[in-house]
């Protein structure tokens, strides 16, 4: 019995072998990127502590003894969960055609609950982080973490982790902000607030953390950055030591082998430090990095937030679009017309739109089906969060429609805690299941759905069609939302060809078929249906689709995705419009290449970007696509400007200053707000300052723009200022402003 189990293992063992085997050599994935790039990914987000208990032997460790509830009645302490747990459940993960999870972070968490009005909290979600060297011990150990990716990778999955680079945990309780270095005590909250001074730049009274408060003006610019969120100890990454504890810490995660860093809250972070961190990381491995920027469509720090994924190689969760999503879907209080112009607005808004991270439930928010009783509802806003341009997230469970619809402390029905139950059901025969199956199936064979544009082609208050096209790849889909009435549209125009195409989920969420007829097709679709039509061209050529990362330095591996490269090695070739260069390709396959940065690139004046384009081996070149070039290893600089009362660089409400300058860092002396580096911040008018990633050991002319949001800048007068960076550390210039 017991050998015949074991047979029955090792031939699906062997069968998995074989079907990766073959994946690898026709598809031809990057080293870099097994799972294929992160655009075709399926991310499956996982609550550790509430995933699957595989050790019950690490529920109530020596260590932090007593965290643990076995009754699971009180949601914020320990339920179980762990690394090993998620090893177990890699043949469910790889069966629902995930390719990669973001798991809640992982770092030693703090030993003690802390008690609250609303009870005892212990770090079982992981966002109170004390030594960030160390495994928490409830989830397993560094030994656990390196098999998960190894496991993992043998089911065609990455694992990415949740990195806590804002605070570690928090200041008035529990350990109070205790840190830790690979087990060595640093500080914590109370003892480093008798070494914190007052930077005379930032004004923010700080050492290893800031001591600035809590944030109450959550449009303040400065207040985001230097004061504590909520009561989180604040990290003060300008302090030479956090900022290589930081970066130290990720090179672990890194060389484990890890293919994504998930960023906790990045809105609060210096975005000039998070470029330098990006660089650093990018030097070491290229992984997919995306931050968790919290913002809706209609904040003003929504342009911040275009500008942070624009600019320091870090894509962004986007959130924006999940508020309308549950405004749609779940409320009925937007219809398909805001959702359109949802859509247009961020594809029009980020430059890399396809690496969106999209998605409808987290851990943060109320999970859709407290929200919505509609199960229909919640297989169309899957659908489309699977089918919209963005790399898709799953959030735990909602295959298994897993749901809580308790109130918590803030009224919200099913929040957080309770949008993380325990996983109780694995069947793989739900339609929420198959119906991700199937897309995430669609989203590697077919690529308009990694790389595409998006067109609308339809839209009333009730029914949506978009479709995504990359070069003769198309993917049509039509959302009828209207629960209860059929809505026939007409002559709605296509780029699939002439003839008829079935309903790719196969009437799975009621979809329908239809007759293409001169570019045209005419349609019923059925209440509350999805369809989802599809046509797959053979390549005319190299259709590049995808970079990776979209920003790097000289030495770096840099990824190209696509399609029709051929397998005869051909040329990677970087243009600046007047300048090329010929990059060393290490990686060459009909879908994916591997080049080095060269070195000694310049980009074009008011630009930091250059074009990548292949060149195939019979002579055919491809589109270009959009390459942020940094001229050397990055560290982070404060630039202070000075005395600007009574100069040009005088402001009034509404203006900020800017800073550019000689390097493609400082974007090259482009006056544009876009691209320049900003705005700074005034916490001491009528000084400003800003902190702004520049290559180190470099001599650097520079000056400030006077701009509102958007606008393009007017030039501060006189001869520029100058600086030359130092090799390490942080570097700080402060000059006064021309008259
Ligand atoms: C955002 C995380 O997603 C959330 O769960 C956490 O509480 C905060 N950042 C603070 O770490
Ligand atoms: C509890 C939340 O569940 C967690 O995500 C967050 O980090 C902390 N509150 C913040 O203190
Ligand atoms: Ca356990």
């Amino acid at each position: 019995m017991r050998s015949r189990k074991i047979a029955a293992i090792l031939a699906i063992l062997l069968l998995l072998g074989v079907l990766i085997g073959t994946s690898q050599a026709t598809a031809g994935p990057s080293p870099s990127y097994p799972t294929g790039d992160p655009q075709t990914w399926v991310i499956y987000q996982i609550v550790i502590d509430r995933f699957y208990d595989g050790n019950t032997s690490n529920n109530n460790p020596a260590k932090s003894p007593g965290l643990y509830d076995p009754t699971k009645t009180n949601w914020r302490l320990y339920w179980g969960g762990d690394i090993d747990g998620i090893i177990a459940k890699l043949p469910y993960l790889y069966e629902l055609g995930v390719t990669a999870i973001w798991i809640s972070p992982v770092f030693d968490n703090i030993d003690v609950a802390i008690n609250t009005s609303s009870g005892l909290q212990a770090g079982y979600h992981g966002y109170w982080p004390k030594d960030f060297k160390v495994i928490e011990e409830h989830f397993g150990s560094w030994s656990t973490f390196y098999k998960l990716i190894q496991e993992a990778r043998k089911y065609n999955i990455t694992v990415i982790i949740d990195f806590v680079v804002n605070h570690s945990n928090p200041s008035d309780a529990g350990e109070y902000g205790a840190l830790y270095d690979n087990g060595t005590f640093v500080t914590d909250y109370p003892t480093d607030a008798k070494y914190a001074t007052v930077d005379p730049i930032t004004r923010s009274l700080s050492n290893i953390y800031n001591h600035n408060g809590g944030i109450t003006n959550w449009n303040d610019r400065w207040e985001v950055r230097y004061k504590n969120l909520f009561n989180l100890a604040d990290f003060n990454q300008l302090n030479p030591w956090v900022d290589r504890y930081l970066k130290e810490s990720t090179a672990l995660y890194l060389k484990a082998g890890i293919g994504g860093i998930r960023l906790d809250a990045v809105k609060h972070v210096e975005p000039g430090w998070l470029k330098t961190y990006a660089d650093y990381v990018y030097a070491i491995k290229n992984v997919f990095m995306f931050g968790e920027w919290y913002q809706s469509f209609n904040d003003e720090m929504y342009w911040d937030m275009v500008k942070f994924a624009n600019d320091s190689g870090i894509s962004v969760i986007n959130i924006p679009l999940q508020q309308v999503l549950v405004d749609v879907f779940a409320y009925d209080t937007k219809t398909m017309y805001d959702l359109d112009n949802a859509v247009k607005k961020y594809t029009s808004n980020f430059m890399w739109q396809n690496k969106l991270v999209n998605f409808i439930d987290s851990h943060d928010v109320p999970r859709f089906l407290s929200l919505s009783k509609s199960i229909t509802r919640f297989h169309q806003v899957l659908a489309f969060v699977m089918t919209a341009p963005g790399i898709p997230v799953i959030y735990y469970g909602d295959e298994q429609y897993l749901h809580y619809d308790a109130t918590n402390e803030f009224g919200q029905v099913g929040g957080d805690p309770y949008n993380r139950p325990m996983m109780t059901s694995w069947d793989t025969t739900t339609t929420a299941f198959k119906l991700i199956k199937a897309l995430a199936q669609l989203r590697r064979a077919n690529t308009a759905l990694a790389y595409g544009l998006v067109t609308t082609r339809y839209v009333s208050s009730d029914v949506y069609i978009f479709e995504r096209k990359f070069f003769g790849n198309v993917v049509l889909v039509a959302i009828n939302r209207n629960l209860n009435s059929p809505v026939a549209v007409s002559n709605v125009y296509t780029s699939l060809p002439d003839g008829v195409y079935s309903d790719y989920l196969g009437g799975l969420i009621n979809g329908t078929s239809i007759k293409v007829v001169g570019g045209k097709f005419s349609v019923t679709l059925p209440p509350g249906s999805v369809s989802v039509w599809q046509y797959k061209a053979v390549p005319s050529g190299p259709w590049v689709g995808a970079i990776d990362p979209t920003m790097g330095r000289a030495g770096n591996v840099v990824v190209i995705s696509g399609e029709g490269f051929g397998s005869q090695p051909g040329q990677v070739l970087i243009t600046n419009g007047q300048s090329t260069w010929s990059a060393t390709v290490t990686y060459w396959s009909d879908k994916s290449i591997e080049f080095i940065v060269p070195s000694g690139v310049t980009t074009p004046l008011n630009d930091n970007h250059v074009t990548v384009i292949v060149k195939r081996a019979d002579g055919a070149t491809s589109n270009g696509i959009a390459f942020q070039y940094l001229s050397g290893r990055q560290i982070p600089v404060i630039f202070e400007v000075q005395n600007t009362k009574g100069t040009t660089l005088e402001t009034v409400p509404g203006e900020f200053l800017w800073l550019t300058g000689s390097v493609p860092e400082l974007s090259n002396w482009s006056p544009a707000t876009t691209r320049a580096v900003g705005p700074m911040l005034c916490p001491a008018w009528p000084n400003w300052f800003v902190v702004a990633s520049v290559p180190a050991n470099t001599y650097i002319e520079f000056k400030f723009l006077k701009a509102p949001l958007g606008g393009t800048g007017v030039w501060e007068p006189g001869s520029n200022h100058a600086y030359t960076t130092p090799s390490d550390g942080i570097g700080r210039v402060s000059v006064t402003a021309n008259g």
